[in-house]
């Protein structure tokens, strides 16, 4: 017998109680699945999100195979930085609420992030992608974009929406199904090119690295964020703890660079003087006597630049949580 069902489920009303346990606050939001909702745990008195599949047929797929394909990873996966799973049902389930908003109403709001506000929030997901693509059986998120990430309160980030996400079949060839959203999925999650891999979310990282920039960045960042994007995902980076070195490590290179450009002006501004002073006409003695000049108060222009060299490695071990000493090994110019 096939059932056909159109609309089966009817939208919640503010105040209703739904199930006999959840009390409605508000929607939250609605994609083409689903109906997303604030509510309050009655049992428990929390507040939690409830996601409503729209239809009992979608995608040729039964709203409960849905349900229990995202509950499934969730369930899977264990981690402070995305939402438990509180229950779940034939056509909903019910999870931990994040306070907070989408990265993509932030950037409604604030337009884009500067550089080293990016570069943390970044490295946060980096961690959090770490942790699912090391899992015994991979996970890829294979989703990731501003609409997905919730900024919490306390300045930290959540991953919400795992209704793309697959565990990695060892020795598996395609998907089933290629997800995503279009503008940030990878250029493999659109044809048969094989089964999704770390490097399928690598590129949605930089995709939504470059959104929270409002595409604008140092040209040392854009470096990174390109090897991330690179069509052919042999070319893009090959692990997110690879990238995540990157980023701790190119701050470090603008501060050297910095200390040069320090060096060098201290020795013209110091020459200019000399040569104010004792005239043109002992040219030689001036510049000796500036180069020594500069070699004494190079020491104190270098502390300064350290000192902001120490707050954006305070900054990076605050936000992310990541000793970059440990990370930085004596670097050398060409160092990528
Ligand atoms: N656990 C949660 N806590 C707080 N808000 C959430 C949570 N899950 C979803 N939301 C809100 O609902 C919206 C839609 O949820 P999402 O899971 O991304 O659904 P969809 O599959 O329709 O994209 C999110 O952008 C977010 O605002
Ligand atoms: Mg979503």
């Amino acid at each position: 017998m096939v059932i056909v069902e159109d609309f089966a489920v009817e939208y919640l009303e503010n105040e209703s109680v739904y199930r006999g346990r959840y009390r409605i606050l508000r929607k939250l939001g609605e994609g083409g699945s689903s109906v997303v909702y604030m509510a309050v745990d009655m049992k428990t008195d929390k507040p939690v999100t409830i996601k409503l599949i729209k239809e009992h047929v979608f995608d040729g797929k039964r709203a409960n195979e849905i349900v229990g394909e995202e509950t499934g990873i969730l369930r899977f996966v264990n981690h402070p930085m995305i939402p438990g799973v509180v229950a779940e049902y034939d056509d909903a389930f019910v999870l931990d609420y994040v306070p907070g908003n989408s990265l993509s109403k932030v950037l409604k709001k604030k337009g884009r992030f500067e550089e080293k506000e990016a570069v943390a929030l970044g490295c946060e997901l980096l961690e959090l992608l770490m942790y699912l693509h090391s899992r015994k059986q991979p996970v890829i998120y294979r989703d990731l974009k501003p609409a997905n990430i919730l900024l919490r309160p306390d300045g930290h980030v959540s991953l919400i929406d795992f209704g793309a996400a697959r565990v990695m079949e060892p020795g598996g060839d395609t998907d089933t199904l290629n997800l995503g959203t279009e503008g940030f999925a990878a250029p493999e999650q659109y044809g048969n090119l094989g089964q999704t891999d770390p490097r399928t979310d690598i590129y949605c990282f930089g995709r939504t690295l470059l959104l929270l920039l409002g595409g604008k960045c140092s040209p040392e960042l854009m470096e990174i964020i390109e090897g991330c994007t690179r069509a052919d995902r042999e070319d893009r980076f090959e692990s997110c703890r690879e990238i995540r070195a990157a980023l701790l490590k190119y701050p470090g290179k603008r501060i050297r660079k910095k200390i040069l450009k320090g060096t060098q002006l201290v020795f013209s501004a110091g020459a200019l003087a000399a040569v104010i002073s004792f005239s043109m006409a002992n040219y030689g003695s001036v510049m000796s006597y500036a180069a020594s000049d500069a070699q004494a108060r190079v020491p104190a222009v270098k502390d300064r630049l350290g000192n902001a060299g120490i707050r954006i490695k305070e900054i990076l071990k605050e936000k992310c949580g990541v000793d970059v000493d440990e990370l930085l090994p004596p670097m050398e110019e060409n160092d990528r």
